[in-house]
């Protein structure tokens, strides 16, 4: 059984005062079963991991496939590992918006979290004119293929199902919609990986999570925790959704 995550994306936001909420966290949940991670912007993740103190892990939002070179404004694996990131999420829909990021570059992205000992959070979802169209499991089979490099163990590989439309919406998915996609990636993951590293890679869910729904969401089979966005910005409204994986 995967260990169960509790995870936050910060996006584009945060600044040095911001580092009370992970302050804050750390104290409320120091014996916390549940693995909590921070995902801050990358200008806060040396000051941010001072501030968990151990008790929270910290990750990045995004990484360059290559370890250093010409690329300017872009930062390497080996460098979120160096600045002392744990976890890195690659894949996001933003980013595969924003920038353009096909399955390939995030399957490399992935590729270089693996070799430089960084967590790969690998983000996947459907928009909602697919989900219109039935073909939701295919475009879910499909990013799976082309996102996840050969290197992923259990270990070094999380998967997270995020619906584009969920995201930043206050809508979610039914919980039988939920646990379709979920049933389905662990069935894919243990097709290609074998049964012992398919089943123990955790799946997240990731779209609108907030307190009023988290307890619902994780009591689908096969969600090992949650990527949270909007809802991880501050340790008031982030916390009751660690207890609520906790008591899941
Ligand atoms: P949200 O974002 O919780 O604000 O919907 C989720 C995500 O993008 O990971």
């Amino acid at each position: 059984m995967p260990g169960k995550i509790a995870a936050g994306n910060w996006k584009m936001n945060g600044a040095a005062a911001d580092l009370d909420q992970i302050h804050a966290l750390a104290n409320t949940h120091r014996a916390s079963p549940v693995d909590i991670l921070i995902c801050p912007p990358a200008t806060l993740l040396t000051r941010a991991c001072k501030a968990a103190d151990r008790s929270i892990l910290i990750g990045a939002q995004d990484c360059h496939p290559e370890t250093s070179g010409a690329h300017t404004g872009d930062i390497s694996a080996q460098m979120l590992k160096d600045a002392g990131a744990t976890h890195v999420i690659v894949g996001h829909s933003e980013r595969r918006t924003d920038h353009q990021e096909t399955d390939d570059i995030v399957l490399q992205k992935a590729a270089a979290a693996h070799a430089h000992d960084l967590v790969a959070i690998i983000c996947i979802g459907e928009s909602l004119t697919q989900r219109d169209a039935n073909i939701t499991l295919d475009i879910i089979s499909e990013q799976m293929l082309g996102s996840i490099p050969e290197t992923a163990t259990a270990a070094n590989t999380i998967v997270a199902y995020e619906p584009i439309w969920a995201i930043g919406t206050g809508l979610t998915p039914s919980t039988e919609q939920i646990a379709e996609v979920h049933r389905f990636m662990r069935n894919a993951l243990k097709e290609r990986f074998g049964s012992a590293t398919g089943d123990a890679i955790a799946l997240l869910y990731g779209g609108s999570v907030k307190a009023t729904n988290a307890t619902d969401i994780f009591a689908v089979s096969d969600v090992d925790g949650a990527l949270v966005g909007g809802a991880s910005l501050t340790a008031s409204d982030f916390s009751p959704i660690v207890l609520a994986l906790e008591g899941a």
